[in-house]
């Protein structure tokens, strides 16, 4: 990977509704990370775009700390046209607080329903894969709880992608993990069970074949 431009996103968002509560996605960041620390050993150039995760910053490797989907999409497009490999590795909320109030939200007076609306949050990945070069690798991810391949699949392709790992929710904060890996061009690789700085270095030798 010498000379590559590597940029990794890696953990979740954070969409605050008030100054001390958010929704967010379950993610320990460690998958994005070890990819992270896996393109560097094998000799990238990575920025690491971070949601909040508590996890040491590989050697190296140049990071940037988020806490938004607004933010994420910010930071990973201004840097997108550099890079050769991009891993969209985060599991971004799809959804943040319609209004953020200032003031802590009180419960008194208020009726649940009244709490939380939605408004959504836009696809990075999709919005990556409209942008794409021919020459630039696009990697999303896929976690699911059922039908993994037919909607990972799914994913591939709405989102333009050139590779997507599919993982069950399973994996999520462990050390271990497994994923199958599926190529726009139909190839189809099962990965074992693995500790997930394994995984990285076999998923990037997959994807550099
Ligand atoms: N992703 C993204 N921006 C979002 C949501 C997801 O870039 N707003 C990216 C993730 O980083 C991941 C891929 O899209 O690489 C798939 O994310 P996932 O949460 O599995 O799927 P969604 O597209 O959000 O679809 P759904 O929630 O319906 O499964």
């Amino acid at each position: 990977m010498k000379n590559l431009n590597v940029l990794i996103t890696a953990g979740p968002t954070r969409e605050y509704l008030d100054p001390v509560r958010y929704i967010s996605n379950d993610s320990s960041g460690k998958m994005g990370f070890s990819l992270a620390a896996a393109a560097k050993k094998l000799g990238a150039e990575v920025t690491l775009v971070t949601g909040p995760v508590s996890l040491p910053t590989p050697k190296g490797v140049k990071r940037l700390d988020v806490t938004s989907a607004a933010e994420m999409k910010r930071e990973v497009m201004k840097r997108s046209a550099g890079a050769d490999i991009i891993v969209m590795a985060a599991a971004v909320a799809d959804f943040r607080p319609q209004k953020f109030s200032r003031q802590k939200i009180k419960k008194q007076g208020r009726r649940a329903r009244q709490v939380l609306n939605l408004a959504q949050n836009a696809d990075i990945l999709a919005e990556l894969g409209r942008k794409k070069r021919p020459d630039q690798t696009l990697i999303g991810f896929a976690v699911e709880t059922e039908d993994l391949e037919d909607r990972a699949l799914k994913k591939l392709k709405e989102k333009k992608c050139d590779w997507i790992v599919a993982n069950r929710h399973t994996v999520i904060g462990k050390d271990r993990g497994h994923a199958i890996l599926l190529s726009k061009k139909g190839r189809r690789v099962v990965l074992p069970e693995l500790p997930k700085d394994e995984l990285a270095f076999i998923i990037f030798s997959h994807i550099l074949d």
